[in-house]
């Protein structure tokens, strides 16, 4: 069976590795083509441009940053006709309106399109251990199985399309307002010269304090370490906008979200766009207010 994976950042490399060693033929585009050549190393074939790599795949995989880059990079009059017959998973998070605008331009142009919002990290991913929620028509789901079989060690269905954008918008929402607040407690505890690693038994075990993203960040902390993100400051970013247009589609209070979006940005201007997220922890000091 052919894939091709259009997006090759940390998510769609690690969803192109999983498809090589389920023994997929794959074919991957990316924008900046640099950034594939360690999947054409491991056995991906590079094609130059996008509609090269979706030409007579029986799975499309799109793992692009937002729904503007998908449109940038697929629904363009150069590309959009290289759909026709193609059946289009999109990894890339997007609101649930933008999600069933894509879909739509998708089957304009003859192909089919289901959306798969992974639960897990790139890593995760790699190693078979994420979970996916999937949404889209039945029909359009059926010949998916095998692929999101092969990708992930639990599949949810959870029905038509638009759903599987609401858990992971609404999820999202949640874990950027957890990754600020994890920050901050470990700030706090480093202000007042208390060891950090005293939260890790509450985040661990404790149910009112379980905090797995705390966790992630505070291991990250403790190594000084946010090279080989599993998720850019500048993702987080373009996550935020997205998060942001998702709020206001709710009519939910927007203030106390725009404060966790400008750790973010603040992130961003300060040079980490391309560290992994936990990076925040740098743009929160005591002694800065
Ligand atoms: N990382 C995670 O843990 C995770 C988990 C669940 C879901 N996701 C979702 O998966 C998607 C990809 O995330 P990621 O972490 O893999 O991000 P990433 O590493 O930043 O990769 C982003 C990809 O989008 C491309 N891109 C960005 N802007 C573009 C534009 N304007 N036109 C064309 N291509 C563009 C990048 O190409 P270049 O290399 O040329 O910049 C790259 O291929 C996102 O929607 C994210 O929310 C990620």
């Amino acid at each position: 069976m052919r894939a091709a994976v259009v997006g090759t950042g940390v998510m769609g490399s690690a969803v192109c590795l999983r498809l090589l060693r389920a023994g997929y033929q794959v074919s991957v585009y990316n924008r900046t083509p640099g950034k594939a050549a360690e999947l054409g190393a491991a056995g991906a074939k590079v094609a130059a441009t996008a509609a090269e790599a979706i030409d007579g795949a029986d799975a499309v995989v799109v793992a692009l940053l937002d729904a503007g880059a998908f449109r940038a990079t697929l629904l363009g009059p150069e590309v959009a006709p290289a759909l026709a017959g193609r059946r289009v998973a999109s990894v890339t998070a997007a609101t649930p309106d933008d999600m069933r605008a894509l879909a739509a331009a998708v089957r304009a142009h003859g192909g089919t399109f289901v959306e798969v919002s992974v639960a897990g990290t790139p890593e995760m991913v790699e190693q078979g251990k994420a979970q996916a929620f999937v949404a889209g028509e039945p029909a359009d789901l059926a010949p998916w199985s095998e692929p999101l079989r092969a990708c992930f060690a639990r599949v949810h269905d959870v029905g038509a399309l638009g759903n599987a954008s609401e858990v992971e918008n609404a999820c999202i929402l949640g874990a950027l307002f957890t990754v600020v607040g994890a920050v901050y407690t470990l700030r706090a505890l480093e202000g007042r010269g208390v060891p950090q690693q005293a939260v890790a038994a509450l985040w661990e075990n404790d149910p009112f304090h379980a905090n797995g993203v705390g966790m992630y960040v505070l291991g990250r902390v403790g190594a000084r370490s946010y090279d080989a993100p599993a998720a850019t400051v500048a993702t987080i970013a373009a996550t935020c906008e997205m998060s942001a247009a998702y709020l206001a589609s709710l009519r939910l209070p927007v203030e106390p979200f725009e404060a966790v979006r400008g750790v973010f940005s603040r992130a961003v201007e300060r040079g980490f766009a391309d560290k992994d997220f936990s990076a925040v922890y740098e743009v929160i000091s005591p002694g800065e207010a």
